[in-house]
């Protein structure tokens, strides 16, 4: 099987940007696990389907039509990767991922994007669920404030409205949600490699990853 990178931890930690980084360095593949929890919000919300309704939940999880070229993502032939961005939409994401039957149904999807020459995956269980045998692990984390004075920055370059208060309370309720849950609870993999990011560039954390890596 193709080399894996995983890269975990808390929202707004800079898993992304780094891991994104990473893999342009290695010419790797990206795997934005959480874009599917995203996915699967936003078109649960559009068809009208509650965070609780497990079974439906799944279902569409398992039908979503789903495609990546680059930075876009369509679904069901929409382009929606900016829609998929809302800070709404990463809260639901985070309440319907508590369920085992939605995280059943986005394992193969996550898992096929293994291929030659490798893969960067990013997101909450890449180490721990998904890739457990992946031959390095990164677990990305940074305060509280780090993180939410980045996704204030993420999101007004976006072009979303955003205030730090908000911010700071839902970044706070979904790091407790998603280290609390039952199922696949936010944590480091006994393997893992701490990376503590608060006073680190992002040209920093990529080099460590690499070093890591091997490279
Ligand atoms: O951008 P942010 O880090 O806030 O979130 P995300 O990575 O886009 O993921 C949105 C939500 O999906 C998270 O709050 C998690 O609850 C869930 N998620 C998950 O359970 N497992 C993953 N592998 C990725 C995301």
């Amino acid at each position: 099987l193709p080399p894996v990178i995983t890269i975990d931890g808390p929202t707004a930690s800079g898993k992304g940007t780094v891991a994104h980084r990473v893999a342009d360095a290695l010419g790797f593949h990206y795997l934005d696990s959480g874009a599917l929890y995203r996915l699967v919000a936003l078109r649960s919300q559009r068809v009208g389907i509650e965070v609780d309704e497990v079974k439906d939940l799944a279902d569409l999880a398992h039908g979503l039509h789903l495609r990546f070229r680059g930075d876009k993502i369509w679904l069901e032939g929409e382009e929606v990767s900016q829609l998929i961005r809302a800070e709404d939409i990463g809260n639901r994401a985070s309440a319907l991922a508590v369920h085992q039957q939605v995280r059943e149904a986005l394992t193969a999807r996550q898992r096929a994007f293994r291929t030659r020459p490798g893969l960067v995956a990013d997101g909450r269980d890449m180490g721990t669920v998904i890739f457990p045998d992946a031959p390095v692990k990164v677990f990305l984390t940074a305060s509280v404030e780090a993180r939410a004075e980045r996704r204030y920055k993420q999101l007004i370059d976006k072009g979303f409205s955003a205030n730090m208060e908000d911010l700071l309370r839902d970044l706070t309720a979904r790091d407790a949600r998603d280290a609390s849950r039952a199922v696949a609870p936010l944590r480091p993999a006994q393997d893992a490699h701490l990376l503590d990011t608060s006073d680190m560039t992002v040209d920093q954390a990529v080099a460590q990853v690499l070093a890591w890596y091997g490279q």
